[in-house]
């Protein structure tokens, strides 16, 4: 059939079948149900984040600035000359600023972010701080694959992920993650990578149900997210925040819990919860300095170094690329 040039035939995607839809329902009609934590970060949920590495029980990001402080400069002799750093999830680019602060190889830094606000902020932020520095942000899921900046070819590269946020990754996807960066980033490639270190269950437990409920507020932005943008109703005080270490699996589970049973419209369907069932939001897999170095090698890196706070809670290892 032939459609004349002035008719309009728009297609507008509507919230119904967008990405975000389709992982949400395929998540709220698994067994059990779950919700891929990516979807956390919107502004609202960024800034929550935020608002938890500042927390007293939150130790991962005040240890983690700690090590770099204290061994940036160790870290900095690592590196290739002239390198560009790429960073996995950039968010605030704190951690990235002492790098930058403490090696002067670092010629390039490619920010990438799944927040767009976020990261135009702090490229902003940063050329002014750094107008030596070529800085380029990249818009992107880095679970994904994405095309590294041109200009980034001609200079060597390092990998930069710190926030533990390999540990959100079950076992498998860390160990894809790596082997996937060491592939991006190529022959001769160096990473630097944050882990948190198995310890005291107390300890792991607050850090992640913290007194002020900031990490519970974060917890249920994704329903309001799911109200917000895909017009679903959620009741907010109908969920509560769960947090526990799982010692057997080694890893922090985090779970929105029904207080009721109940009924929820999302995208035209009706999601049904038993009191007490929960919707898995996310884990955080916990290694000991020994275990990380085995999945490195075992995901085409080479343990250089690791660096850890006195309490030896938190950890930063250098990886070099096999051949
Ligand atoms: N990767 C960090 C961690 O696992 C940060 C993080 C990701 C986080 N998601 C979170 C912290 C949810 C608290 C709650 O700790």
């Amino acid at each position: 059939m032939a459609v004349r040039a002035h008719t309009a035939i728009r297609y507008e995607p509507s919230a119904a079948d967008s990405p975000f839809a389709r992982d949400v329902i395929a998540g709220l009609t698994a067994r059990p149900k779950r919700l891929p934590p990516k979807y956390f970060y919107d502004e609202a949920g960024s800034q929550l984040f935020e608002q938890i590495t500042d927390l007293p029980e939150y130790y991962l990001t005040r240890c983690e600035l700690g090590i770099l402080r204290e061994h940036g400069a160790s870290i900095g002799r690592l590196l290739p000359a002239d390198t560009a750093v790429i960073e996995f999830g950039s968010g605030s680019t704190r951690k990235a600023r002492i790098l930058l602060a403490a090696a002067p190889a670092i010629t390039a830094y490619v920010p990438i972010d799944i927040s767009p606000e976020m990261l135009a902020e702090e490229a902003a932020q940063l050329r002014r701080d750094h107008p030596h520095l070529t800085v380029l942000p990249v818009e992107a899921d880095f679970t994904k694959p994405f095309h590294l900046p041109a200009p980034v070819a001609e200079k060597a590269r390092t990998g930069f992920f710190p926030g533990s946020t390999i540990g959100n990754f079950e076992p498998h996807d860390a160990s894809a993650f790596l082997r996937h960066a060491r592939r991006m980033l190529g022959t001769g490639a160096i990473l630097i990578i944050g882990v948190d270190l198995i310890k005291d269950a107390a300890v792991l437990n607050h850090a992640y149900d913290d007194a002020a409920g900031v990490t519970a507020k974060f917890n249920r932005n994704l329903l309001a997210r799911i109200n917000r943008e895909l017009g679903a109703d959620f009741d907010l005080d109908g969920f509560s925040h769960e947090a526990f270490y799982n010692s057997e699996r080694r890893r922090i589970e985090m779970h929105l819990a029904s207080r009721k049973r109940q009924k929820v419209r999302v995208c035209g369907r009706s999601i049904e919860f038993r009191a007490g069932e929960t919707i898995h939001t996310e884990n955080s897999y916990k290694y000991t300095l020994g275990s990380f170095g085995a999945l490195a090698r075992g995901s085409g890196w080479k343990p250089l170094a690791a660096w850890t706070d006195p309490n030896k809670y938190f950890s930063v290892h250098a990886l070099a690329a096999n051949h």
